[in-house]
Formats: C-alpha cells, structure tokens, sequence
C-alpha cells in the first residue's frame, strides 16, 4: 500500500517533466555473499587514465603547471580515496630516449634519429623536468611507467637501465607502481620495429632480457622485489602469438634470477571500443549507447581475463576508449558517452578487471577533459560529460572504504520501447552489505525532445530492508547529445573560476525515497540518465577513509536533506554555471614559437599518426 503511496506520489512529481512512466524489475540480495556473480573488490585508483607520452605537458602543464588539469585528478583521489592510477605510455614511449642533461619542459624531436622503425625508436630526447611533470599530480598516484623496448642499439641495455633508474629517482611525489616495457610489440612488425621472425617466444626473450638488468642494476638496490613489470598482452584478436596462454608458454612467468617470484606483476592489456579506421562499422552515439556492444566488445577479452585469473594475476586494462584515438565529436564528448563510460567501469569491475586506464592523447574528444595549450599562462582545462562518470564512479568507490564490491543485475519486463542494451542495472556491496543500486537508463533521448520518458525501476530487495531510505544520486544532462550542464549528485566542474573544484548546483531531482513495506523500490530514471541509490547516507556525504590510512575530508557534494522519505530538491541557483569556452575542441590559442609550433604538431602527429599506423590490425570486438 505504502509503496503504491510512494509510486503515485513520485508520479505527481515526475509528470511535470515526463510523459508515462514505464516500469521495469530487478532483484537484489542484501548480502555479497548472497549475491550471483560478486566481483573481486574494487581498487580505488581502479577508474584510471592512460597518458600518451608525447603528449605529457599537455595535461600536466610545462613552464607553467596545468593547476586545473591536477585538480580533476586530485578531486577523484578525494572521492574515491586514492588517487587514479595513471599509466605513462604509448606509442611514443618506443620513441623516447632519456637525457639527463636536457633540462626544458619539453620533448625534443629529432627527425634524423636512426634507430629502427617507421618512425625511428629513438626520436624523441626527454630530461628530468618530465619527470618533475608527472610529480605534479596528486601524492601517491600510482604510475605504470612505459619504457622503451623498441630501441635496441648497441646500448639498448644501458639505456633502458638509465631510463628506469631516472624514474624511481625523480618521481617522488608520485609512487613508480610498475614499468611497461614496450607498447603493444604484437604490432612491431607493422610499425617497422621489428622485422624478420618476430612473435610472442622473441618478445619474451628480449623483455626478459631487459627485466632481468632492470632487476639486478635497479630494482635491487632499492629493495623493490622482482615482480614490478606489467608484459602487455595482445593488442589484436586474429593471428596473434601474444595471447597470455602464448606469453606464459613462452616461460614469461620463469622465476626472476635469485627470487622467488617472476618479473610479472599483472598484465597490461589495450583495447577501445572502437578504433577510427580500423573498426569498420559506421558508429554514432546511439551505437556506444547500445550497451549490449559493450558486452560483444569484451566476449573476447573475456578469455584473457580467465587466464589471467588462472594465474592469480590482475588483469589491468591500462589503454581504452570509447573512440580511438582521438575521439568523435557529437560522439565522445557528449552526454551519451558518460553514460556508455559509467557502465563500462561498473561492467569491468563485474568483470574482475582490475583497473581501466581512459588514454588521454592531445586533442582526443574522448578526453574527460580538454586541456588549453602548455605553453598558455596559465594553462586550464575544460571539462567533458565523460568526467562525471569518474565522479560517479570515485563518489562510489570511496563510500565503500575500499571494499566495494560489484555484481550486475538482470532486469525483466522491460517495456517493448527499450532494448535489451538500454537499461543495465549493477549492486554495489560495502563490507559486504548492499550498499548501493545503480541503474543506467541509456535509451537516447537528446536535449530538444520534451517531455522526456522516465523509467521506473521496482528493485525487489529482502523485506528486511522495509522503510529504509535510499539517497539518489543522478547521472543527468540535458540531452544525450549534451556537450554542457552534465551534473553528477548536484555537482558541476564547469565553473572555470573554480579552478577545477566542484560547485554544487543542484539538479532538481528527486533526492530520496524509502523501500516499500513489500522490499521494493520504486526508483526513478529518465530516458539518457543514471542514478546511484544508496543506503545510508547520500553519496560523498561522509570522510572517506583514503586508503593511505588517513581520514579524509567529505567531498562537497550537495547537502542531503535525508529525512524525508520524498523530498525533491530545488535547484540551487545560487552558484551560477559559468560560460565554457569552446566547444570542446582543443584549444590551440597559446602563444606558441614558430619552431616550437611545428615541433608540437610533430609530436602530435606521433602520438596519433603512429596509433593508427600501428593499430592498423586491431580488431574491433
Ligand atoms: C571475480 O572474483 C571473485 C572473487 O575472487 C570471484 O568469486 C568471481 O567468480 C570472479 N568473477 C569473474 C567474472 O571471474
Ligand atoms: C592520503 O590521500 C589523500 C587523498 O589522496 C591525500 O589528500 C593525503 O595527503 C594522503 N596522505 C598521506 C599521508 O599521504
Ligand atoms: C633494504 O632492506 C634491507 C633489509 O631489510 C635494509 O637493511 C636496507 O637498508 C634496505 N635498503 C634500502 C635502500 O632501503
Ligand atoms: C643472476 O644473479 C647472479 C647473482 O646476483 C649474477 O651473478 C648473474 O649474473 C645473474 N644472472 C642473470 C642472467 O641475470
Ligand atoms: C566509511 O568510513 C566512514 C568514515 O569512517 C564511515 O562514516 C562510513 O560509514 C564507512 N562506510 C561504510 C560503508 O562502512
Ligand atoms: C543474468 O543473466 C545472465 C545471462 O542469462 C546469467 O548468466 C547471470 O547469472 C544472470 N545474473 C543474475 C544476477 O541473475
Ligand atoms: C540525437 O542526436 C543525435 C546527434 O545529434 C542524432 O544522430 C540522433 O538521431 C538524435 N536522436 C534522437 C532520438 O533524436
Ligand atoms: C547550462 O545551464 C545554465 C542554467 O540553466 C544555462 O544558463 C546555460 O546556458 C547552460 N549552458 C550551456 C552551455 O548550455
């Protein structure tokens, strides 16, 4: 009866903005233990970036630090209560070579350089202010560090030594949590190099070549233990010898001279959604937003993944997407990519994928935001809608204190207008305990089609929680095709005198509701939205206990009036959005040298020349 109440009450509420409701089901047990298909829990750094190296100073600044560009990360190791683990790597990491006496925040090109390859694997000089660069993100990011394994003169030995020494030495602030060596070298033979009998058996020698003077000449004086190198697992799915079955046969996990482990601490796989020229179907938002693609992308990843389970190894998705490799616009930067990438975080961490790392590439839509150019002072960033899907993601993960655990849920009735792609619903369990509901209602409706249709979710859950509350946080923008105005549980970053920190601007939603005396509740989700529904206390609205042992602050989320079983939050008009300049195109109104131009046009027509040089082979799905 009370949960009929419920129903209709929100029903007065909902149709002053949407046409009929339509309803859906789901059921959700209230322990882990009862639940089916619980995840491994879920590392707070998990919602990760992966950062092209040439590309570098783009996202941390150069002379001048990108201040706001930090602040997006140091926001989500507040939420989350760990900072994002960062991966350093990309095609132009084969093409770096380390130079101690070169002292400018930059990367010098050398267009004459004549190490083997398509583009020679020792074109790019980089010193120690790179390093000092990477320090600037929040204390304690975890980097997975890519050095050079295409190189291989005479002093490939000594050079990659030189490299790794340089990055346990200058990175302090940050913590070297792994090196890659090599990137994607299932690709060496179209991108020049390597040629003549080259496959998974030659890459394991040489990459244990190269571990095993890591180990002796680096790691061991610093008391690191051998097990600190992430061997990437194959890029393309047809013809490949770089399966992690192939790699092992290979003897990859042989145990480290004099230790007991191997060199391997996880696998370093790569892949997107959708690869610009490689993929060969047409793709548009309601494409990524068919989140039954997401489930044919991954069918083969899924192989992989049990491998390396088999091997009690984490499976770290270190280079992914939606659009590679440098995003659509109308595509990747809208608001129906920060649905597709909510689910997809939430779909990997169902899947025991131990971390996802979103490359970021200069000038890439996909971005979570858009730097202004390094050489501006100072430089800035403009958010995208895919940001707030981190924020979801952290504002959950940090409820949880580091036991988040999560288990997808199947719904049933879904009304004839949503295919089975449009709606995913997940359980988040803390400890444990059920602890959150999030539901993903990814049917397009773009910001001109008014009224919206709203979905309504009956969760079934024990009748012991009967007259609990649920606290809502939504996922929501105006539109699908919405490049602005995204907000997650009330907050927006696109202030731009914030200087990156959220501004709480409400969004008009329902804030709570209580689970019907008959164990269900009725949630509520409009066509292109999310929410998160959470026991206890709203999301963000206590310390999160960072990881590192200390007790945080509570990030600033919307204040919860969480008595009420039915409030609707008012629209917080007092902090007002401020204009976002651009469109989300890369800004390249900087004051850039002639020389320096062209230099930087080179460096990233590397990033994203070579990615679709290299990537040629790979398979979409
Ligand atoms: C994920 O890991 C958990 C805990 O180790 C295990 O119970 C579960 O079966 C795994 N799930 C998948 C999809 O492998
Ligand atoms: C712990 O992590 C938080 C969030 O990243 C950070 O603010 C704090 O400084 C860290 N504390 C220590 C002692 O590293
Ligand atoms: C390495 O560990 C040993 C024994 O635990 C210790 O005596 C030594 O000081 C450590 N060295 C470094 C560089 O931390
Ligand atoms: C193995 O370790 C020993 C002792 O540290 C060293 O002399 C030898 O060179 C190492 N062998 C290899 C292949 O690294
Ligand atoms: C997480 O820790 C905070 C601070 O200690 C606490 O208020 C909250 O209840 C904890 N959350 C869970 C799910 O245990
Ligand atoms: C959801 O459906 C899939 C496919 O039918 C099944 O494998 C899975 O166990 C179901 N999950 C739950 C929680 O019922
Ligand atoms: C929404 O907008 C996109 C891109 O502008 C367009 O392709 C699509 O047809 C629109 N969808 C609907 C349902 O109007
Ligand atoms: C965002 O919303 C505000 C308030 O509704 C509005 O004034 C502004 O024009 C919107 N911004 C964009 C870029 O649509």
């Amino acid at each position: 009866m009370a949960s009929l109440l419920l129903i209709s009450t929100f029903a007065a509420y909902a149709s002053s903005q949407s046409t009929t409701q339509q309803a859906a089901s789901v059921t959700a047990a209230a322990s882990g233990s009862q639940a089916s298909g619980l995840s491994q829990k879920v590392d707070p750094g998990f919602a990760g970036f992966g950062i092209e190296p040439s590309n570098l100073f783009s996202f941390t600044g150069g002379d001048f630090a990108n201040d706001v560009s930090m602040q997006f990360l140091q926001n989500l190791a507040d939420y989350s209560g760990s900072p994002p683990h960062i991966r350093v790597g990309g095609n132009t990491g084969d093409y770096m070579m380390f130079d101690g006496s070169y002292n400018e925040f930059w990367i010098q090109a050398d267009k004459n350089a004549n190490g083997q390859g398509a583009i020679a694997s020792n074109s790019l000089t980089f010193g120690p202010k790179y390093f000092e660069a990477i320090d600037r993100m929040p204390t304690g990011t975890p980097i997975t560090y890519g050095l050079n394994l295409a190189y291989e003169g005479s002093d490939y030995i000594s050079n990659i030594v030189t490299e790794a020494s340089a990055a346990l030495d200058n990175l302090k602030n940050v913590k070297v949590f792994s090196f890659e060596i090599g990137n994607e070298p299932d690709l060496y033979l179209q991108n020049g190099f390597r040629t003549g009998q080259w496959g998974g058996q030659e890459y394991v020698q040489e990459w244990q070549d190269r571990t095993s003077a890591i180990y002796e000449q680096v790691l061991k004086s610093r008391n690191i233990s051998s097990n600190f190198f992430e061997p990437p697992a194959t890029a393309s799915t047809i013809g490949t010898t770089f399966t992690i079955a192939d790699l092992v046969q290979d003897g990859i996990l042989n145990k480290a001279n004099g230790s007991d482990d191997s060199y391997v601490s996880g696998w370093n796989q790569h892949d997107y959604f959708y690869f610009v020229d490689v993929s060969t179907l047409p793709i548009d938002v309601n494409y990524l937003m068919d989140l039954d693609h997401t489930v044919s992308q991954f069918a083969y990843w899924q192989q992989e993944i049990a491998s390396s389970a088999k091997y009690n190894l984490p499976y770290n998705l270190r280079e992914m997407a939606s659009i590679g490799p440098t995003g659509i616009t109308g595509i990747s930067d809208v608001f129906g990519a920060a649905l597709w990438q909510l689910n997809f975080f939430l779909y990997a961490a169902s899947l025991n994928i131990t971390s996802v790392g979103m490359h970021m590439v200069d000038g890439s839509y996909a971005n979570a935001w858009q730097p202004t150019s390094e050489q501006s002072n100072p430089p800035s960033a403009v958010v995208r809608p895919s940001y707030y899907s981190y924020v979801a993601m952290d504002q959950l993960i940090g409820a949880a204190n580091s036991t988040l655990q999560i288990a997808a849920l199947n719904a049933s009735s879904l009304p004839p207008a949503y295919s089975t792609g449009s709606l995913r619903s997940y359980a988040a369990y803390a400890e444990n305990g059920l602890m959150s509901l999030i539901l993903i209602n990814a049917l397009q409706s773009n910001a001109s089609q008014t009224p919206k249709n709203t979905l309504t979710v009956s969760v079934h859950l024990p009748s012991s929680l009967a007259g609990q509350t649920l606290h809502l946080s939504y996922l929501t923008a105006p539109g699908a095709d919405s490049m602005h105005n995204t907000t997650f549980n009330g907050l927006s970053f696109e202030d731009s005198s914030s200087g990156g920190k959220p501004v709480s601007v409400g969004d008009g939603k329902l804030q709570s509701l209580t689970v019907g005396p008959d164990g269900v509740a009725a949630i509520p989700v409009r066509d292109s939205e999310a929410v998160i529904a959470t026991f206890g206390a709203l999301l963000g609205s206590n310390a999160v206990q960072h990881a590192n042992g200390s007790n945080g602050e509570t990030s600033s989320a919307s204040a919860a009036s969480s008595s009420a079983s039915l409030t609707i939050a008012t629209t917080a008009a007092a902090a007002a959005t401020a204009s976002v300049t651009g469109s989300g195109a890369p800004s390249k109104s900087g004051a850039v040298g002639l020389r320096r131009g062209r230099d930087e046009d080179l460096l990233r027509w590397m990033a994203v020349g070579t990615l679709l040089l290299g990537l040629w082979m790979m398979m979409y799905g």
